[in-house]
């Protein structure tokens, strides 16, 4: 049996049912894409639900202010990701639905993962969209390598035309892709329990039990630090927006010492007004002499 169709009858019975995959509707996809790039299936979940209850389609997300909809996805994080995807929304209300994997890509804040996953998700396109479960999956399964990274999705591309089915399933096979990844193709992967495991290329690797299991994924790459501090900037950022939305309006002078415990004005006040300056320029928050509002 091929691998997709032995994957397809594991997913049969091990896959998960989750609110996204209830539906085939590009509008709803895209927002459970955006939301579960960097953040936890479990906690997508809540959020996407809630997020449906008050933004139900296109026109109503493009007609969102920045404030609507930075209250919206408070505590999901990323918050860039909220107004990224109104803009989305306001796109298609003016140019209409894309049709085509290239047309998405044409969308600002769509990149080719988000393409081919509105593709094969919403409109029955023959494509995989690579994430990191995928790349994790195949690049295991075709090439051997126990931590496949970003360099290795050229040659994975050019093995979907053989590992996806003639005809069909371009919805089941990523998502089953996603479940494998998640139970049993983890960083740490229980081969034994693998559907793919008899022609995997990495199974026999880490069923010797000689492969060694970096303790952290790799730091991300392009996050900023300052000096000593304890978390990346963007963690601060999160902070500064959630103190701008509970008080409605701060005195950009107090904040140093409301994000962080360890706020020292000579050291650290140049870092919070250019983090302020970041999120005023991604319109996040206003800023009107020294109070900040949403
Ligand atoms: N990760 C990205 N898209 C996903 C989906 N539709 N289901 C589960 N995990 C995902």
């Amino acid at each position: 049996m091929k691998p997709a169709a032995r994957l397809l009858r594991w997913y049969r019975v091990h896959g998960r049912i989750l609110p996204w995959r209830q539906t085939r509707d590009p509008y709803k996809i895209l927002v459970s894409e955006i939301m579960l790039q960097q953040t936890q299936v479990e906690r997508v979940k809540v959020f996407y639900r809630n997020w449906l209850k008050e933004f139900g389609s296109w026109k109503k997300l493009a007609a969102a202010s920045n404030a609507d909809v930075i209250i919206a996805w408070a505590g999901l994080g990323y918050n860039r990701r909220a107004l990224a995807l109104r803009d989305i929304a306001r796109q298609v209300v003016e140019q209409g639905v894309p049709t085509t994997e290239e047309d998405w890509q044409s969308l600002k804040g769509i990149g080719p993962y988000t393409a081919a996953a509105l593709s094969a998700f919403a409109q029955q396109k023959r494509t995989l969209p690579i994430d990191t479960n995928i790349r994790r999956v195949l690049g295991r399964y075709y090439f051997g390598k126990t931590f496949p990274d970003l360099k290795d999705d050229i040659r994975i591309r050019r093995k979907t035309e053989s590992f996806l089915p003639k005809r069909g399933h371009y919805y089941d096979v990523p998502q089953a892709i996603f479940d494998l990844a998640t139970m049993i193709c983890t960083k740490a992967p229980d081969c034994a329990r693998c559907p793919l495991k008899s022609d995997c290329k990495a199974a026999s690797k880490f069923l010797s039990g000689n492969v060694k299991i970096p303790k952290r994924s790799t730091p991300k790459p392009n996050e900023r630090k300052h000096r000593d501090k304890r978390y990346p900037d963007r963690i601060y950022r999160g902070r500064i927006l959630k103190v701008v939305r509970v008080s409605v309006r701060v005195d950009s002078k107090k904040l140093g010492a409301l994000i962080d415990p360890h706020f020292d004005a000579m050291l650290d006040y140049k870092w919070v007004e250019n983090m302020i300056d970041r999120l005023v320029k991604d319109g996040m928050i206003k800023r009107t002499k020294n109070t900040l509002s949403l």
